[in-house]
């Protein structure tokens, strides 16, 4: 490897660009090609980029895939900014000798924030509320007008007990909440109590989704599980959308089987406002913004700095996902 390696990072970081700013870092230590456009490089400008590159630092709106890969001979390291890394194949990347990391740990609790925010939100009405105002539906005050539903002392049912749905969890502590999980796993350290899934989705009045996405959990909150969930109770995702039956959603919705829904996560990103999801009642949306505040992205960036420079300097950075890619002989590229 060149002294200075060459790497593609495909948006502009956040921290800034002072002295201590990730990107800084990045700069002081290898030769930066930086895409600046607001959009995801377009695919063939990946993979021109990624020709010559040693590293790149990815967002979750690239692929990177095995065609992509074959194009880059002297890829050594993806850097993902996200937790989740279902856009990068990453057994492709270990077949070639790739090391992957990505940004855990530093986003857990203002993704679980956003959940509990999108959660309230669905629970007390508030887009809805805000929109009557908006349209002049505000009338007198009335007993029976605009009711919500009560978040305190419910149940919380968590689907994937990984260390965002943990945060979560503490949050619903907070809120005397009683907290089921659903793991294939125990996870002794959770704080809530391990039940099945149709324990979860039956004893639950608000069910957030925490799973990775992967062949495994693709659709996995389908028509099944949105009829296993109480009538009266409400879906969170934070997690990614592809988890979730779009279809079966919409219709759980439309049909009152289920109360609520409240998404930060969908099918596809952006969604086009004409989308059929968007005519669902009850239903709250954001616009994938779970780790999005100045401190955190910041943080995600310097992590994601970190696995890169890492990995390119021949070492095995704690956030590497893939460390037996180090054994592949690269010689055979
Ligand atoms: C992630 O990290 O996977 C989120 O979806 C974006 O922060």
């Amino acid at each position: 490897m060149a002294e200075r390696p060459h790497v593609f990072v495909s948006r502009v970081l956040p921290g800034g660009d002072g002295p201590d700013s990730p990107l800084a870092r990045l700069r002081a230590a290898a030769d930066v090609d930086l895409w600046t456009g607001d959009d995801p490089p377009p695919a063939e400008v990946l993979r021109e980029r990624l020709a010559q590159a040693d590293g790149v630092l990815t967002m979750l709106t690239e692929r990177i895939d095995r065609a992509l890969l074959d194009a880059a001979p002297h890829l050594r390291a993806v850097s993902n900014l996200a937790v989740g890394f279902d856009n990068i194949d990453v057994p492709a990347c270990t077949a070639r000798g790739v090391m992957v990391t990505n940004t855990p740990g530093v986003l857990d609790e203002t993704t679980a924030d956003m959940a509990f925010a999108l959660l309230l939100a669905a629970a007390r009405r508030l887009p809805e509320a805000e929109r009557a105002i908006r349209e002049g539906a505000w009338g007198q005050w009335h007993p029976t007008w605009m009711l919500g539903h009560q978040v305190t002392g419910a149940t919380l049912g968590i689907v994937g007990p990984g260390r965002i749905a943990a945060a979560v969890a503490r949050r619903a502590q907070g809120f005397g909440m009683r907290v089921l999980y659903y793991g294939r796993r125990e996870a002794p350290a959770f704080p809530g109590e391990r039940a099945t899934l149709a324990e979860v989705l039956a004893k639950s009045d608000f069910v957030s989704v925490h799973v990775p996405l992967t062949p495994e959990t693709a659709g996995m909150c389908n028509a099944a599980f949105f009829a296993a969930m109480k009538p009266s109770a409400i879906f969170v995702n934070t997690a990614r959308g592809g988890v979730v039956d779009q279809e079966a959603l919409i219709e759980a919705l439309q049909s009152g089987r289920i109360a609520g829904a409240a998404l930060d996560v969908m099918t596809p990103e952006p969604l086009p406002p004409d989308h059929p999801l968007l005519t669902a009642p009850h239903l709250v949306v954001a616009p994938h913004l779970g780790s999005a505040t100045e401190e955190t992205r910041t943080k995600m960036a310097h992590l994601a700095v970190g696995g890169l420079l890492g990995v390119l300097a021949g070492d095995h950075p704690a956030n590497v996902l893939n460390p037996e890619a180090a054994a592949t002989d690269r010689s055979a590229r």
